[in-house]
């Protein structure tokens, strides 16, 4: 079934290889920027994590074009203290890391909900890391795995409150991936980085809600 799909962040990175994997297999996608290029091709709408009102604007904007929403790609994130010491982590960025990382999520989200209630089959698909991993911590970039672990808390509250609205919301893991954020020395492509959010966005069954994910298959928080 063709699904509409909204995608954050797809402009470059796993988003953009979400969207072009998802586009090529017959689906909607709607991509969204910080900025729009000039010569974009496709569905995109504009807005920033950190601000409110420009989500509320695209989401006036996709109730123009779009009566419902099947899946939401909360792909978008930062990761602003690569390598950082925590001693030296200053509450300024980790007030930023959060704030686009999982407040973002939650500002989308809240935001484009009253279309994905619309959907009758509906995803979201929080694109989150191993580096959030409770149960095997890793001591890189800490206000950004403390970000991950706070999108899969936002990932579980989802769950239980949306699945009385037939809204699955899982929560994964792409794997350390060659972008601007993985670097080049990262032993995966993009579309590997993409494949189980893709999956999880379309082929996976809707009964799987509240779970983290890697390679399709549920990992520990
Ligand atoms: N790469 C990895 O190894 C890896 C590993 C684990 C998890 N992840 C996760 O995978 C997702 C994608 O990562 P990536 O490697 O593709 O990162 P990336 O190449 O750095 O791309 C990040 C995307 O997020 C957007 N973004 C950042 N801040 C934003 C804001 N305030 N508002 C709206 N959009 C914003 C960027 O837009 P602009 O172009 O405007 O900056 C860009 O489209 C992230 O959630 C990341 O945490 C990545």
């Amino acid at each position: 079934m063709r699904k509409i799909i909204l995608i954050t962040g797809a402009n470059r990175g796993i988003g953009g290889a979400i969207a072009r994997i998802l586009a090529a297999d017959g689906h909607r996608v709607v991509g969204t920027a910080r900025k729009l290029s000039a010569d974009r091709e496709g569905d995109w709408l504009q807005f920033d994590l950190r601000d409110e009102g420009s989500i509320k604007l695209a989401a006036d904007e996709f109730g123009k074009r779009f009566e419902k929403l099947d899946v939401l790609i909360n792909n978008a994130a930062v990761m602003l203290d690569e390598g950082m010491d925590f001693e030296k982590l200053d509450t300024g960025l980790l007030t930023e890391t959060l704030n686009v990382n999982v407040i973002g999520t939650h500002r989308v989200t809240k935001t484009f909900l009253p279309f994905l209630k619309k959907s009758g089959d509906a995803r979201i698909v929080n694109v989150s890391s191993r580096a959030g991993q409770l149960n095997d911590p890793m001591r890189v970039s800490p206000a950004y795995c403390i970000s991950k672990t706070a999108l899969n808390g936002l990932t579980s509250q989802q769950a239980i409150e949306f699945g009385g609205l037939g809204i699955s919301v899982n929560a994964m893991s792409p794997g350390w991936v060659r972008t601007d954020m993985g670097g080049s020395q990262a032993p995966l492509s993009v579309e590997e980085g993409a494949d189980t959010a893709v999956w999880l966005a379309t082929e996976a069954e809707h009964s799987l809600t509240g779970g983290f994910y890697a390679d399709r298959k549920l990992i520990h928080w």
